[in-house]
């Protein structure tokens, strides 16, 4: 099964001139990957432009977050509607850093419904602040997830990547031992069988935080996870082809 990489650029690049650069570079990368498919979670103002300008199949595009609702009186928002007029078949919900901002587990939930009602794929971020020797971050992932997906009828969890991404891992030199994840896929699809039923067992769970070409085969190999959301190694284009390319020897 070919894994699920979704490149985050986040702010970046700065100028549009740099953004397509780097588009085309990550396309020529992903049209060679051999066992990777690959969603690009453009700056809003650029997903547009370089979708309709891109006539492949190997890419698809994701928004890196949305308001709930289609139109209205959000300075400053875009809404899913409009993401997906603009060809975005994906919307990131729920991202860490969106969290910091203030974005709560009722808003995820909102979207999530919202993005499922459009028919786009949404990419359900869940992950605890920082970790102790506790084990209470099961319990944040648990709360998390009850409230996020409350509402979604069961059939329509196949249509939902878990994304299980600590903000502890975020943009750090070193990220999460793959035996651990593996432990959190695993209570990840337990809470969503406990919440939904049977169907929680085959939910497509993705890891993010410093992912890069170091990390990324034991991760797939050991972390009982489909692919990755990739933030830094997705804003420099060799870095992301060589993530790519460690891919293709697993
Ligand atoms: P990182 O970011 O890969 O730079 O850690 C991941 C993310 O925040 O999605």
């Amino acid at each position: 099964m070919k894994a699920i990489v979704v490149a985050n650029w986040k702010m970046n690049p700065a100028t549009w001139r740099d953004a397509k650069k780097l588009f085309e570079a990550e396309r020529k990368a992903a049209e060679g990957a051999k066992n990777s498919v690959v969603i690009i979670a453009p700056p809003a103002i650029y997903l547009r432009d370089l979708s309709s300008g891109y006539r492949g199949k190997k890419i698809s595009f994701a928004l890196q977050n949305a308001h709930a609702e289609a139109v209205g009186a959000h300075t400053g928002d875009i809404s899913l509607a409009q993401g997906k007029d603009a060809r975005a078949s994906y919307v990131l919900i729920g991202h860490a850093e969106r969290r910091e901002l203030g974005e709560t587990d009722d808003d995820v939930r909102k979207k999530v419904l919202a993005a499922l009602a459009l028919k786009m794929i949404p990419i359900l971020c869940v992950g605890e602040k920082e970790r102790t020797q506790s084990g209470a971050h099961f319990e944040v992932v648990r709360a998390q997830l009850r409230t996020t997906l409350a509402e979604v009828a069961p059939a329509a969890l196949k249509n939902i990547l878990v994304t299980y991404e600590p903000r502890w891992t975020i943009g750090k030199d070193t990220t999460m031992n793959p035996r651990e994840m593996h432990e959190m896929s695993i209570f990840i699809r337990k809470c969503i069988v406990e919440l939904s039923g049977d169907t929680g067992h085959s939910m497509k769970i993705l890891y993010g935080g410093s992912v890069d070409e170091k990390n990324a085969v034991a991760m797939l190999q050991h972390g009982d996870v489909r692919g990755f959301l990739v933030g830094r190694a997705s804003k420099n284009a060799l870095e992301f082809a060589k993530l790519l390319q460690a891919i293709d020897t697993v």
